[in-house]
């Protein structure tokens, strides 16, 4: 069985971030023949300075290098922070289209530390606002998909949404798909669950389509908007 082989792509640490564009472009170009679709990953907050590459005239000129290069070889997509205002969605949408992009990713991790029950790291002894670096699963899920709701519904489902952020059950996978996702993808889940995470998803999403009256996982796709 063949699977698609998704790359993401980020600046390098040592790379200024007025070179941010080349940087990009240079990663493509290496690895362009590898794989099936390509993530401008512009939203980790672990590289300094790379969450600045989301505001729009350097995204336009990444997404326009990149596009140059692929000549409409591979579906290109943008993953983005869940830490941004509507605005910076909205210009971050306008060039979704100007560029041509087949889908965004949301979300990365979230600099912010509110939704935390731990407040003070017990191996440390500090507080977790002092910490550098994101957080992802559990305290993430609700933003990311509140993020997912707020694209589906600024492009009227015409952008395809791949959703991320603190997924672990099929329940949250759902939460996604309703949203808007039209894919969803786990990262800390995994760790915590381990692989039979996804055969649960799978097994509880055939049950949800069944309980909902749903034909096919696609008919789910933005119905809580
Ligand atoms: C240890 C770790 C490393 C990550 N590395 C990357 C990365 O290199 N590129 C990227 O786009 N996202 C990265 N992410 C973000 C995840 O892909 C995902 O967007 C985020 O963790 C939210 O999903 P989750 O709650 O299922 O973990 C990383 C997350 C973690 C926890």
């Amino acid at each position: 069985m063949r699977f698609p082989l998704g790359i993401n792509l980020g600046k390098s640490k040592v790379t200024p971030l007025e070179s941010a564009a080349e940087d990009y472009l240079g990663s493509f170009r290496l690895l362009q023949n590898c794989g099936n679709y390509f993530v401008v990953n512009v939203s980790s907050p672990n590289t300094p300075g790379l969450r600045s590459l989301q505001d729009a005239d350097q995204l336009d000129r990444i997404l326009g290098l990149l596009q140059q290069e692929n000549a409409g070889q591979k579906p290109l997509l943008v993953k983005i922070a869940p830490d941004l205002d509507e605005g910076a969605i909205a210009d971050i949408l306008a060039l979704c289209q100007t560029h041509h992009l087949a889908g965004i990713i949301a979300t990365n991790t979230t600099v912010q530390r509110d939704r935390l029950h731990t407040q003070r790291l017990a191996t440390t002894g500090k507080l977790l606002t002092e910490e550098a670096g994101g957080i992802s699963g559990a305290p993430l899920r609700q933003r990311s998909t509140e993020i997912i709701r707020l694209i589906y519904q600024k492009t009227s489902g015409t952008l395809p949404i791949i959703g991320v952020g603190g997924i672990f059950t099929a329940e949250d996978a759902w939460e996604k798909i309703t949203a808007g996702a039209s894919l969803v993808q786990v990262y800390t889940g995994w760790f915590y669950e381990g692989p039979w995470m996804v055969r649960r998803i799978l097994d509880g999403l055939a049950q949800k389509l069944e309980a909902h009256g749903l034909s096919h996982i696609e008919r789910a796709i933005g119905q809580n908007t």
